[in-house]
Formats: structure tokens, C-alpha cells, sequence
């Protein structure tokens, strides 16, 4: 669910018309909810309230620091990758001490930054990296708190790009290997490997996979326990689906109903490290139609965002929905899904202006007839959205605007040509 609805035949942002906010920031430009944020970190602490987990956002899905103030206001503490989205909670005035730091590549500079943030919990992807942060740590006389990613090989069922829980990916330890690498270092005074953490992919669907690797997890915390070991911390990850269609994703509930039964009772602090589910449904992609042309058997409508504002599609072929923000024929839809079934739609490719024919958002889409100036709305793009976008063919940035209620105010402005070469000017 979120706030982006039909009303009088516009696309309405909670009170605010998508044309107004087009009318003064130009397009394309992404527009977020910010009741949508809010609402969903609610519903989430909710449906898990039972085992008052903590929730963790995930910066990479949207990290813009206007949006993680929202989020550290919600209660939120948040999972980082990296010493720059680190920089991004700090300056967000996010509670460090709610960070978990997960990432196969974690640089010494990035190591040192973030033990002194004072972080939560380094989520350790190898031996190896665990190694680098004892020799820092004991450098710098701290006892970070550390989790071990384990690998439960577990099939999330989605793009095999975003799935990280099976053994042939690079992420975490095996976690047949995992007594081992406690055995090695849970006792070492230079940390407190004290909790595992999973992350199996994402979007993911169904409440199975959670399951499948939840219970792999409590045979081997179990197993460390009786051993002797202190395990006090189980991260889930995150993975969580999103609405790119009206009704994909399970509810908060109905994953909280499987996992809850499996983690009550059991001692353990539990984190969530939800991205998209929090963020996906949460911004729109605003867009105008430049041109509309024919070629061969495919009618193409040409908008000004492209594979460098959106790669989603391109990347993972990944389905955005896509509908005019004021429909000619009145056709306004309020529930999304893949062929609207309505007369007079029109099958069409809708591309960008990139030099390259992966450059869609969508292809052979049945869509009400569009015109030059037409405004369209790419919805379910809060997450990996504006994040991955580029400045590829040199194209500026595009502005991030927020809406609260019925005003709206941009929280990140549209790049500029200086933009794009100001790293160069040296
Ligand atoms: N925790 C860890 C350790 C992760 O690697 C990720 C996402 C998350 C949490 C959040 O996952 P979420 O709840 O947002 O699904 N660019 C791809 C998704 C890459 C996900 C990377 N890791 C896409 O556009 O679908």
C-alpha cells in the first residue's frame, strides 16, 4: 500500500498533484511519500512487535539523508555497506549505535570509520576480513561487536542477481564452516563475535525461504551454545518483497506469522534489515513523453528518463508499472498489475533518450494512447531507484522531492552541467 492515488483523474502524491510538482521541478524527477516511509516502518515494527526487533533500513535502497532522518525518527537504526553510506546515517543524525555493517569488501579506512562511529554490529562476510578487524580493533583498544554472515544456501526464489543465501554466491561463510570460525575467534579479546547474520536475496515473495533459513541458523546457534559459545544477536536480513504489482508482497503480517513462532522464546535480540519494503512503494519515477514513433511492428513512446535514472528494468528486467499521470481517455487504475483490462489501450515500448536499446522501462505495455508532453509515472521506484542512477551520455542527475501531506520541497536538487565535470576541474 502507499500514498500515490487517482483522484479527479490525476495522480495525486498524499495532497499534492503529481502535475503541480511536475509544473515546478521539471521532469523527470522522483517523488516520494513521505507517509508512505513512515507507514511501512510502522507496519513492520508491528507485525514483529512480539520479538521487538530492531529495524535496521537499509541505506543502499534509498539513502538520501532527508529520507534516513525520516526513517531514524521512526525508531529506525540502519544497514550500511559502506564508509560512505556510514557518512550518509551520520550526517542523517542517525543513532550509530543502531548501525549493522555488512559487506565482502570492507576496506581498513572504512573499518577504522566505523568502529569509531561506535557502530552496532559488524556483519563479517570471511575469516579473513575477521582477521583485518581484530588486528585494527586491538590498534585501536576497542572491542567492536560482530555478527557472522553465514551462508545457509537457501533459494530465494528470485532474479539470481539478487540472490545471495546459496553457497555459489560470494556472501558470508558457509555455514557448515561457521562453528569453525567461532572456534577460531569468539574467543579472541579483540571482539564480540556474539551473533549470526543472514541475508538470503531479494525481493523475496513468501515467508519459505525465511524459514528454511531460520531453522538451518538455530541448529548451528544451538550447536555454538551447547559448545559454549555466547550467541546473543540473529540478524534476518532484509529481502522483503515490495508492490511492483497491487498485491505481490506478502504483509508485514503474514512473514511475521511464520517467523515469529520460530524465534520466541529463544534469547535472542532479532534484526531486520528491510530496504525496498520499506522504500519501493514509497517513490514514483516522474516522467514526460517526448516523442511517439513507429518501428517495424512497435509503436515506441521516447520519455526523458532513461536506463541511467532507472536501471531496474534493464538490469534484472525488472517490471515497473507505468501509467499517464492525467489519462486522456479518464482511464485512471488504482490497482496495479501487468495488463490493465481496459478497451482503447495501446501496445507500446517505453524507452529513453540513452544510446543503447537496453535503455526501456517497458516493453510491449498495454497503455491509454500518449501524446508529446504526456506525464507519465513509474511507480514502485523508491528502491535501487534514484540509488543506482548515473550520469551516463552525461545526463544530470535528476532532483529528489518529498511530499508530507500537501506540501512538497525538493531534498535533493537536479544536477547541473557543472555537475558533471566539477570532479574533474583539479
Ligand atoms: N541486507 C543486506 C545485507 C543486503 O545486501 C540487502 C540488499 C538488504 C538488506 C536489503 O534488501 P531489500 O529489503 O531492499 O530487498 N539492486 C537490486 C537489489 C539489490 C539488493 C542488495 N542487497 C534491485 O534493484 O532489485
Amino acid at each position: 500500500m502507499d500514498f500515490f492515488n487517482y483522484k479527479n483523474n490525476r495522480l495525486f502524491c498524499e495532497d499534492v498533484a503529481l502535475t503541480d510538482i511536475a509544473r515546478q521541478c521539471g521532469t523527470p524527477t522522483y517523488v516520494y511519500s513521505a507517509a508512505t516511509f513512515t507507514h511501512h516502518a510502522k507496519r513492520l515494527q508491528d507485525a514483529f512487535a512480539e520479538i521487538n526487533p530492531l529495524i535496521c533500513y537499509s541505506v543502499k535502497g534509498c539513502g538520501n539523508i532527508h529520507i534516513l532522518r525520516l526513517l531514524a525518527e521512526s525508531g529506525c537504526g540502519f544497514d550500511i555497506v559502506s564508509g560512505g553510506e556510514l557518512f550518509r546515517v551520520q550526517k542523517a543524525g542517525g543513532d550509530t549505535s543502531k548501525i549493522v555493517y555488512a559487506g565482502v569488501g570492507k576496506t581498513d579506512e572504512e573499518i577504522r570509520q566505523a568502529i569509531d562511529a561506535g557502530i552496532g554490529w559488524f556483519n563479517i562476510e570471511s575469516g579473513a576480513e575477521l582477521e583485518n578487524l581484530i588486528a585494527i580493533a586491538a590498534e585501536m583498544k576497542a572491542t567492536p561487536r560482530c555478527a557472522l554472515r553465514v551462508n545457509p544456501d537457501v533459494d530465494p526464489k528470485t532474479h539470481r542477481y539478487t540472490t545471495t543465501g546459496k553457497k555459489e554466491t560470494k556472501f558470508g561463510v558457509d555455514i557448515e564452516r561457521a562453528a569453525n570460525v567461532f572456534a577460531q575467534y569468539a574467543r579472541n579479546p579483540h571482539v564480540r563475535l556474539t551473533g549470526i547474520h543472514l541475508h538470503l536475496g531479494s525481493p523475496i515473495n513468501s515467508a519459505d525461504p525465511y524459514v528454511q533459513g531460520i531453522n538451518k541458523a538455530m541448529v548451528l546457534i544451538d550447536r555454538l551454545r551447547t559448545d559454549g559459545f555466547t550467541v546473543d544477536t540473529l540478524d534476518l536480513g532484509g529481502g522483503f518483497g515490495a508492490d511492483y504489482t497491487t498485491g505481490q508482497a506478502p504483509d508485514f503480517a503474514d512473514f511475521a506469522g511464520a517467523i515469529i513462532p520460530l524465534l520466541k522464546g529463544r534469547n535472542l535480540q532479532i534484526i531486520l534489515e528491510p530496504g525496498r519494503s520499506i522504500s519501493g512503494n514509497s517513490g514514483i519515477l516522474l516522467t514526460r513523453v517526448l516523442y511517439t514513433k513507429k518501428g517495424g511492428e512497435k509503436n515506441f513512446v521516447i520519455i526523458d528518463a532513461g536506463m541511467n535514472d532507472l536501471i531496474r528494468p534493464a538490469f534484472y528486467a525488472a517490471f515497473h508499472f507505468i501509467w499517464p499521470v492525467a489519462p486522456v481517455n479518464g482511464f485512471v487504475v488504482n490497482h496495479r498489475n501487468e495488463t490493465p483490462n481496459l478497451p482503447g489501450l495501446q501496445k507500446v515500448d517505453i524507452v529513453g533518450p540513452i544510446c543503447e536499446t537496453g535503455d526501456f522501462l517497458a516493453r510491449d505495455r498495454m497503455l491509454p494512447p500518449l501524446a508529446r508532453g504526456d506525464l507519465l509515472a513509474v511507480f514502485t521506484a523508491g528502491a535501487y531507484a534514484f540509488a543506482m542512477s548515473s550520469q551516463y551520455n552525461a545526463r544530470p542527475r535528476t532532483p529528489e522531492i518529498l511530499v508530507t501531506g500537501d506540501s512538497f520541497r525538493t531534498i535533493r536538487r537536479r544536477e547541473t552541467y557543472n555537475d558533471l565535470i566539477a570532479p574533474e576541474l583539479i
